[in-house]
């Protein structure tokens, strides 16, 4: 295998979480801090989040519109994070908002923590809960925590965690 940098290497979706740990204010802020320095097109910075600590109002709104099966382990997430895009063409704004979001989980790693992204949950549920203006579209949802013990999973959930992870073919990727 082609060696990549370790936190790039080291990176990957968990679904056991510790749901005693929790994060401090230094680390939630290093991670918006990382989102906030992601390049974008005519450095139009389209993303917008909602950061949620454990059990706090928008933790609790971001969780319940997960759906149930995301819910069981999310929950044991320290922080949930809505990211959201502005403004502009959506299809490049999206684009923009999924580089500020790879930062934040870049930074993730290198603070030993672990992020799961998601984009299956109700946004228009979630946009009237956490009562967001119109022009802003929610497109994604982050858990972020330390790792937990994958034998606190319900069965099936265990088993994606413990299943090898797969990619395609560096070959297959290249066009033409
Ligand atoms: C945009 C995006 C949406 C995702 N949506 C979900 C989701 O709805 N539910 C889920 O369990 N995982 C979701 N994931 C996690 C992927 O399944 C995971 O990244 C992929 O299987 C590769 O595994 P790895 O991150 O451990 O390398 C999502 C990841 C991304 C980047």
């Amino acid at each position: 295998m082609v060696d990549i940098t370790p936190l790039l290497a080291f990176r990957w979706s968990p679904r056991a979480f510790d749901p005693d740990a929790e994060l401090t204010g230094g680390e939630a802020a290093s991670l918006l801090e990382a989102a906030r320095w992601a390049p974008s097109a005519g450095n139009a910075q389209p993303w917008r989040f909602a950061l949620g600590h454990r059990h706090d109002e928008t933790w609790k709104r971001i969780l319940v519109s997960l759906p149930a099966h995301d819910q069981q382990w999310a929950r044991d997430a320290a922080v949930l994070v809505l990211g959201a895009h502005a403004g502009g063409d959506p299809e490049r704004a999206a684009y923009d908002l999924g580089q500020a979001i790879a930062h934040l989980v870049v930074q993730a790693t290198a603070l030993g923590l672990h992020a799961h992204q998601l984009t299956d949950f109700d946004r228009a549920a979630l946009r009237a809960d956490l009562d967001l203006p119109a022009e802003v579209r929610p497109l994604t949802v982050t858990a972020v925590g330390r790792l937990g013990d994958p034998f606190r999973l319900p069965e099936r959930l265990r088993w994606h965690e413990t299943a090898l992870r797969r990619r395609r073919p560096a070959h297959t990727l290249l066009l033409g």
